[in-house]
């Protein structure tokens, strides 16, 4: 495959560079810009190579099922890219960064003539077009024209098989234009890719997954299964599992449809699979005052819910873990956003901590990488991705992904 580095002779050419600045972000105020920041080397590169940078990203979601035009509108108002045009003028100060309303025809098409050597044409959110994720022929044929080259940089979204991530570099592979990966995209294949293909000196490999639904990860979990030593699972999946060994859970989340596989795991995993021994319970997830919260160790008492591990498995989970090679982690153990309910979460980073870099470790993005960045511990890790579906893809799917399949 070819990388952003190879890429040369591209003075005055206009190179289609796929982002994900899908970022957190109220009213145009942008809470985290680490997306914006992680794609800098490669715009970089390319405005140093002299080239017209067309960059696009989508921004969160359009629900494009929805009967109302209203509610579209609105939605499209939600998630307006302009202020993300502002934010990365910031962040490149010495670059020209211009903003296009247009997401396609005349109007795109005048604004990417107008740029000079080295500027950037950030355009609306790909997701204003009906287009995109279904891979929309005409639009990727569209979107295509506009370019000489394409740069993937964007890993977060390199699982959706969308007009701007799979139908534009089709295309222009097929046209011999060069298609190529970019530096943040590079960083996480070859990090994710280790987590894949496990090497003997990679064992004990131990994943930890956490998050709501077990039917979400079913296909992780299973592909886990056959590649790690050890999955250590905590956060509001655990309860399904709980249940499934015949504990009490209380009003936990209990994902119903997936407990006859949650059954089916445990055995097979022949004790593989190491689940909670004790629970941070409480009578209200509302932080309602006078809730009460306990610590119960097996059964969770009627009436209350699991919302973090208790100590007992935070110290269970902590001693696998130092005795990994490589962990992949996924999911909080907890409600971490609730200052109660954050102690497994911040254990769990500092057992990662702990192997002081002896074992190479993965963040698979999400809301455990926002933890392990809120928590301080991001330097702790060998790797913090940025993409949460698409590190867990990529894990399930042995390595593969759309967004990078169709590079090769
Ligand atoms: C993400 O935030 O996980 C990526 O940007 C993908 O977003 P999506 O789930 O809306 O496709």
């Amino acid at each position: 495959m070819l990388t952003v580095k190879d890429l040369t002779n591209l003075q005055g050419k206009v190179v289609y560079v796929r982002v994900d600045f899908n970022v957190p972000q109220k009213d145009g105020v942008i809470r985290d810009n680490n997306r914006i920041k992680a794609a800098l080397p490669t715009i970089e590169e390319l405005v140093k190579k002299g080239a017209r940078l067309v960059l696009m990203s989508h921004l969160g979601k359009i629900k494009w099922k929805e009967p109302d035009p209203e509610k579209i509108e609105a939605m499209k108002k939600a998630n307006d890219m302009a202020p993300v045009a502002g934010e990365l003028q910031k962040l490149l100060p010495g670059v020209k960064v211009h903003f296009s309303p247009a997401t396609r025809g005349e109007a795109l098409k005048e604004a990417v003539a107008a740029l000079k050597d080295g500027e950037i044409l950030l355009a609306q959110n790909t997701r204003y077009e009906k287009g995109e994720e279904k891979n929309d022929p005409e639009l990727a044929k569209d979107w295509a024209a506009l370019a000489d080259a394409y740069v993937m940089d964007a890993f977060g979204s390199a699982h959706r098989a969308h007009a701007s991530t799979v139908g534009v570099p089709a295309i222009l592979k097929e046209e011999g234009k060069p298609v190529a990966l970019g530096y943040l995209m590079l960083k996480e294949v070859e990090n994710l890719t280790r987590c894949v293909e496990v090497k003997k000196e990679d064992r004990p490999y131990v994943a930890i997954l956490g998050g709501l639904k077990v039917t979400d990860k079913i296909q992780v979990i299973d592909t886990l299964l056959k590649k790690c030593d050890y999955i250590i699972i905590g956060g509001a999946m655990s309860y399904t599992f709980r249940k499934a060994e015949g504990a009490n859970i209380g009003k936990s989340f209990l994902d119903e449809g997936a407990l006859e596989y949650a059954k089916k795991c445990l055995e097979e995993a022949h004790g593989r699979i190491i689940l909670p021994v004790d629970s941070v319970c409480t009578d209200s997830f509302e932080p309602v005052e006078g809730r009460k919260i306990i610590e119960v160790e097996g059964d969770i008492p009627e009436g209350f819910e699991g919302v973090d591990i208790g100590p007992k498995s935070a110290a269970r989970f902590a001693e696998i873990i130092s005795k990994a090679k490589m962990v992949f982690w996924n999911g909080p153990m907890g409600v971490f956003e609730q200052a109660e309910f954050q102690e497994g979460t911040k254990r769990v980073c500092e057992a990662i901590r702990d192997l002081n870099g002896k074992a190479f470790t993965v963040c698979g993005g999400g809301d455990s990488a926002s933890a392990v960045k809120q928590f301080g511990y991001k330097a702790d890790f060998s790797h913090v991705s940025t993409g949460g579906g698409a590190s867990l893809e990529m894990i399930q799917n042995d390595g593969h992904l759309p967004g990078v399949d169709i590079l090769k």
